[in-house]
């Protein structure tokens, strides 16, 4: 009969529900919290954090729509097991913030902080009772979030063996990544693939879902601490993977500490991923170096393409390139053309030697005489661009820093290029005791390299152009005279790269590597032509548009000074295209096939073009509803000519003048692997 139970089965339903409740109250899992929540000042995307089966895991949504489902925090700590299990999250503490900040130099010069943080103690219910705080802050478009390690006895000194922050991308989605971890550091062609068959990606890795959702990890404020890969794990499930170390952990840090902040952008479709990337600056803090109006936005030229061409050498002999010479040769069409800086590279000992060993950063060839260089230079208006090529040996430029710096400051270098030649894990330092270490590029060790050079640098007043450098994460806020670097594939393999970049590169270049700061492309080769006469896959349009596109406050006009002669056109578009803006944006965009930039100088009425093609050539129509409504503007414009394009004649280029009206259409024609520069000045 139903219902009647007899005494015996209501004794063991009894204890069957007394038994289910002592193991509930066992279990982290069952007593998971409902957590907390945080949406942006918009209150259309929203970061929650909770607890399932006793892991801390978040989401984020935007619109109500899943863009991060269910993904997992944890950490492995040396000598003390895994923290992310049987986690209990505490009160949270909720703030809103609000300001526009102005930079010393940059894309734009104001830009607009607006937040709304989450901070959530995240506590293991374990006798080892560890806890880490989860700092969260929600912005319109996109989320930063970052462990706080307290100071707490059970985990003082904390050494971690790999930090499992992960991400999982909610919906089908392709992705546009650079392998992490392998020999060449951070240069690569992008590869565009599945999400579901990334392998270990460096970051910015950018996404696209099906309905069109652009989503980038990255991060920002990367301090005292390893990068991260981003591994897939499987699926589209993504976790962080740190960039190892030479000791047996990957990252060592006294708490209290904090990591880096991981960052999700997200924007409805590419121009708008491109505009959120502000987060990343606003997850830096503010300028600690007071007045750098000793950092100057610049254009340069330099004794650099002709060695990658092989015409010349950087070590000393018959074709040494940095004679003083030849530097007095490029000072003077430095001087004639209005560039602010001549970079020399091989003029000091040691070129090259097996890991750098040999390097000395104050003492100069026999052939070339920084003092009578630089004492030139000054007589013409123009800086000497200083040259510290280390081939990884960091080490050995640490000991040698003070003097290097002092020796280019007493010639009135105000700007240095630094490089790290070699192989991904061939960074060399030493122990004190004389030990050789190896580290890699972006580990904990390269992150307090770049620190300590910015700051150095920064009290001699000289200004940093790192090569082979960690990623960029936004610490030219905090230090202004981190004032570029490399960290992509550039010009260089025009020359010699096999294959070289291809017209894709820039604009796939616009929605992931530059997402995460300035990058010293070198552009603007007027021959068209590498080492032995190789094409280079682009127009002469294309190489100027890349000086809009491609945002570095200094900027390199790469090509022989000799090829500039033969290109008079092209050269007055360089002479004249500003490096400093007021503010910037990207018109129109899909990732690795093209790209529209409109910049406008920083405290002047002009406005600047830049529009790139892949090999597919493209009629752009550019809306000019960004300038003054109908006010009248002088369009001079620099295009791809009728018979242009890679496949036809890449030199064929038209300079032309148009009168142009705010709020109106201008139709530009790119031909395949081509592009466009245009300036647009007010007629008063
Ligand atoms: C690689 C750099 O990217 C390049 O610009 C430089 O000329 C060489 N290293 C030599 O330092
Ligand atoms: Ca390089």
């Amino acid at each position: 009969m139903i219902g009647a139970v007899s005494g015996g089965w209501r004794r063991w339903g009894l204890f069957a529900a007394l038994f289910m409740l002592v193991c509930a109250l066992g279990s982290a899992a069952a007593q998971d919290d409902p957590g907390h929540r945080q949406c942006s000042p918009d209150g259309r995307l929203c970061f929650a954090v909770t607890t399932f089966e006793g892991a801390a895991t978040y989401t984020v949504e935007r619109d109500g729509k899943r863009v991060i489902d269910p993904s997992k925090f944890g950490f492995m700590l040396r000598g003390a097991g895994k923290w992310g299990s049987a986690i209990a999250l505490g009160e949270a503490e909720r703030t809103s913030f609000d300001e526009t900040w102005e930079q010393p130099w940059g894309e734009s010069r104001l830009v607009v902080n607006r937040y709304n943080e989450l901070r959530v103690p995240m506590i293991e219910q374990r006798a080892t009772n560890r806890s880490i705080g989860l700092v969260v802050r929600v912005f319109d478009h996109g989320v930063g979030f970052r462990f706080a390690f307290p100071s707490q006895e059970q985990l003082a000194d904390v050494m971690i063996d790999e930090e499992l922050t992960e991400f999982v991308i909610a919906g089908d989605a392709e992705a546009w990544w650079i392998p992490g971890g392998e020999w060449n550091r951070y240069e690569y062609l992008y590869n565009m693939t599945p999400a579901n068959q990334v392998a270990t990606a460096h970051t910015p890795i950018t996404f696209r879902r099906e309905d069109g959702l652009h989503i980038a990890i990255h991060e920002a404020a990367l301090v005292d601490y390893s990068a991260f890969w981003l591994q897939r794990i499987e699926g589209q499930r993504f976790r962080t993977r740190l960039a190892p170390s030479s000791q047996p952990w990957k990252v060592r840090r006294q708490a209290p500490f904090e990591t880096p902040w991981r960052t999700i952008l997200i924007g409805q479709d590419a121009p708008e991923l491109y505009a959120s990337s502000d987060i990343i600056l606003n997850l830096n803090e503010p300028n600690r170096l007071g007045d750098v109006s000793w950092v100057r936005p610049h254009k340069y030229v330099g004794i650099w393409w002709a060695m990658h061409l092989d015409n010349w050498s950087w070590n000393a002999g018959p074709e040494h390139g940095a004679t003083t010479e030849h530097a007095l040769g490029y000072i003077d069409f430095a001087a004639d053309h209005g560039f602010g800086s001549v970079l020399i590279e091989g003029w000091n000992e040691g070129w090259w030697s097996e890991s750098g060993r040999n390097f000395k950063f104050a003492e100069a060839y026999p052939d070339f005489d920084m003092s009578r260089v630089t004492a030139y230079a000054r007589s013409k208006g123009v800086k000497i661009m200083g040259h510290h090529e280390t081939a990884g040996n960091a080490g050995l430029y640490e000991r040698q820093l003070e003097d290097a710096l002092d020796f280019y400051a007493r010639h009135g270098v105000d700007s240095i290029k630094t490089g790290y030649v070699a192989d991904t894990g061939g960074v060399l330092r030493e122990d004190p005791d004389g030990t050789e270490k190896w580290e890699y590029h972006d580990g904990q060790y390269m992150a307090r390299h770049h620190a300590l050079v910015a700051a150095r640098a920064a009290e001699h007043r000289i200004a940093i152009n790192a090569h082979e450098p960690i990623k960029d994460t936004g610490l030219r806020r905090t230090y202004p005279n981190l004032i570029t670097r490399e960290g992509a594939r550039g010009t260089e393999y025009n020359a010699w790269g096999k294959p070289p970049n291809p017209p894709s590169h820039e604009p796939t270049l616009l929605f992931t590597r530059m997402l995460s700061g300035p990058f010293d492309l070198t552009p603007g080769i007027v021959s068209l032509e590498g080492r032995d006469g190789r094409p280079i896959p682009n127009t002469l349009a294309r190489q100027l548009a890349d000086y809009v596109v491609i945002y570095s406050p200094i900027q390199m006009a790469a090509d022989l000074p000799e090829n500039y002669a033969e290109a008079p056109a092209a050269l007055a578009f360089i002479e004249q295209v500003p490096v400093d803006w007021e503010r910037s944006q990207v018109l129109q965009g899909e990732i690795g096939r093209f790209a529209v930039v409109a910049r406008q100088r920083r405290g002047g009425n002009d406005w600047w073009i830049g529009g790139v093609t892949d090999g597919i050539a493209r009629e752009a129509t550019i809306d000019l509803t960004f300038l003054e409504p109908g006010e009248r503007y002088t369009a001079e414009i620099w295009r791809d000519g009728q018979d242009g394009g890679i496949d036809r004649d890449r030199f064929a280029m038209v300079r032309e003048e148009r009168t142009v009206k705010g709020g109106e259409a201008l139709s530009i024609m790119m031909e395949a692997g081509g592009g466009f520069a245009i300036s647009l000045r007010p007629i008063s």
